[in-house]
């Protein structure tokens, strides 16, 4: 079994990249290690004594990272003794993933049998708290009408409910639009509560809906689909949508999901790499247009993108 003692991140990533591409998705590279705790309180230039060798400290995060960077999860480790541990990067399947499907009817590609329907984003700690300190920030107890697009089966409103404590949830008013059949009857079935609100309808034609303006409009990983218009329909959400103290909270998904990993990095059209540019060109769009209209502007977050408003001067 390979083990590595004093090599550095570049000498095992060039190691393991060599082996990850000879082996089939679902197969394991298996190789032993420093234990990561014996390092721990050092940074990954500390030169350790382990059974009498010099060994390199890598921490526990420097080889998820390392496993998530070569498409690959990292299966429980086995400790050898206190010193050593044997790490298994199991390569994952690039090809199962809900980006590829083509379907029939367009509107159901996120529905309720589609392979998105599976995932659940408030189970993985980086979008959850990113998503958290953007409802945090914009003061959501305060908020009474709450507009969300590309609300699918609802996730983004069952954090809110969660938060909330149950009397000002239900005065609060909730609708949720996507033009999915499916994962709106589901929406329906999940919040049978008087205060929400779903339509199945198409958000490039939001005006028809005649909806009053809402003081808190999510979308999270919706405007930026192909079908939609981004800035056009970013304006007309602020100009004809919104309170004038309203805010607003866009999520826009820097990763993907393959075989059951949330990975870090948007697929790019053109590039086999991930590549930031579009993402980070219609972040910027919309900051400034919000900072033109006396918003306050912040972007956080990390495998997905959050820009929070809210408005100087106002709640
Ligand atoms: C990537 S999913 C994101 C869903 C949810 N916001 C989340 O982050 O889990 C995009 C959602 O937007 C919906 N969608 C895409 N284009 C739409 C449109 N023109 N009108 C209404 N919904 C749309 C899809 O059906 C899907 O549910």
């Amino acid at each position: 079994m390979k083990k590595f003692t004093n090599e550095t991140i570049f000498e095992i990533l060039t190691y393991l990249e060599v082996m990850i591409s000879s082996i089939q998705p679902a197969e394991s590279i298996v190789f032993q290690i420093p234990n990561p705790d014996k390092g721990r309180q050092h940074y990954s230039d500390s030169l350790l004594d382990i059974n009498g060798l010099p060994c390199l400290h890598h921490s526990w995060k420097a080889w998820g990272d390392l496993a998530e960077i070569l498409y690959c999860r990292m299966l429980t480790p086995k400790l050898i003794d206190e010193n050593e541990v044997i790490l298994y990067f199991q390569k994952l399947d690039r090809s199962d993933s809900f980006h590829r499907v083509k379907l029939q009817d367009k509107r159901e590609k996120y529905g309720t049998d589609s392979h998105f329907s599976t995932i659940r984003k408030n189970e993985e700690p980086a979008f959850l708290f990113a998503y958290l300190q953007a409802l945090r920030q914009v003061k959501i107890l305060d908020r009474c009408s709450i507009l969300d697009l590309g609300i699918n089966s609802g996730d983004e409103f069952d954090l809110i409910k969660t938060i909330v404590d149950e009397s000002n949830y239900r005065q609060m008013k909730l609708i949720g639009i996507d033009h999915s059949p499916s994962a709106i009857k589901k929406a329906e079935v999940l919040f049978p509560e008087e205060n929400v609100t779903f339509y199945c309808h198409d958000i490039n034609h939001l005006q028809a809906l005649e909806l009053p303006r809402a003081d808190l409009i999510i979308s999270i990983g919706t405007l930026q689909s192909p079908n939609i218009n981004f800035k056009p329909l970013f304006m007309s959400l602020i100009q004809n949508h919104l309170t004038p103290n309203g805010a607003v909270i866009l999520g826009f998904p820097n990763c993907r999901w393959i075989d059951g990993e949330m990975i870090y990095g948007a697929k790019a059209p053109n590039y086999n790499f991930s590549e930031m540019s579009l993402v980070i060109k219609d972040i910027y769009f919309c900051k400034k247009y919000l900072q033109q209209h006396k918003f306050r502007v912040t972007i956080t977050g990390k495998d997905y993108l959050f820009l929070t408003a809210t408005k100087i001067g106002g709640q």
